[in-house]
């Protein structure tokens, strides 16, 4: 039953949609905190944008993420380029689509740093309570050579450096002394989120964009639970986007 749905959420994924299957035992609970969202606002311009549209096609067949929220990835690192310094960092790359659009925009926007393309390349790390269906090694279906035919042979980029293993514990002190304008967190679970913001808060230049994939969405509540529990503080601002985004600016 499980091969059954994981089928039938890859297919649908190759559709451009995104199907998230909630555990019955969970249903009525769930059904309360998640209903159907349809924002009515119809302004597209991910259809208009030609280096976006070029861009996306390429990384398409190296994503779960849909064309929304890559678009919206696509514009925070353009407006990203207004602050000073800072490279960019992505943490949970799996076979590479989002990290190689945020680095190519990265070029095509002028903006000096590297970008750091995080993954253990062996699945999901420290699932918990606090987290709804993974339960780890999720997503290791991909290797470091899969995300370097990408971003090397067929992007062509030279602002990419992969860091292979848990992020921060294994491959943090590879970037200890970067500051960073962007961060991109697509780790699915609680307890990686949070301990990569503890390790990049500080590292975080003032302005800089914190973006979670997965925000809202049935089987990723940890990654909500952790957005959630930033609301009160001083230090940032804090944005629930309707699309699957969070997205924290630093004070
Ligand atoms: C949903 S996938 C990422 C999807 C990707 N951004 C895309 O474009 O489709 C989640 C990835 O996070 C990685 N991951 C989770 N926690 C991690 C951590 N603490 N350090 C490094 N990689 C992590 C997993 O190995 C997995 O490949």
């Amino acid at each position: 039953m499980k091969q059954i749905r994981r089928i039938i959420k890859r297919l649908a994924y190759r559709l451009g949609v995104e199907i998230h299957m909630i555990p019955k035992s969970k249903m009525i609970e769930e059904l309360i905190e998640h209903d159907n969202i349809h924002p009515l606002a119809t302004y597209s311009p991910w259809n208009l944008d030609k280096g976006f549209g070029e861009t996306f096609s390429k990384i398409h067949p190296f994503t779960l993420v849909d064309i929304f929220r890559c678009y919206e990835l696509w514009k925070l690192v353009e407006q990203s380029a207004k602050l000073p310094d800072g490279d960019l960092i992505e943490i949970g790359v799996w076979r590479g689509g989002t990290g190689t659009l945020m680095a190519k925009q990265a070029k095509a926007c002028g903006i000096p740093g590297r970008v750091y393309l995080c993954d253990t390349f062996t699945g999901v790390v420290k699932a918990g309570k606090k987290d709804s269906t993974y339960k780890g090694g999720e997503h290791k279906d991909t290797t470091r050579e899969v995300v370097e035919e990408l971003a090397f042979n067929q992007m062509k980029l030279d602002n990419v450096q992969i860091l292979e293993g848990i992020f921060p514990d294994q491959t943090g002190k590879e970037v200890k002394d970067a500051r960073f304008r962007l961060c991109h967190i697509d780790v699915d679970v609680y307890q990686s989120a949070q301990d990569i913001v503890d390790w990049i808060w500080d590292r975080m230049v003032s302005g800089g964009i914190i973006v979670y994939d997965d925000f809202g969405f049935a089987d990723c509540v940890g990654i909500t639970k952790h957005v959630e529990e930033q609301f009160p503080l001083k230090d940032r601002l804090v944005f629930h986007n309707l699309n699957g985004h969070a997205i924290v600016v630093k004070l």
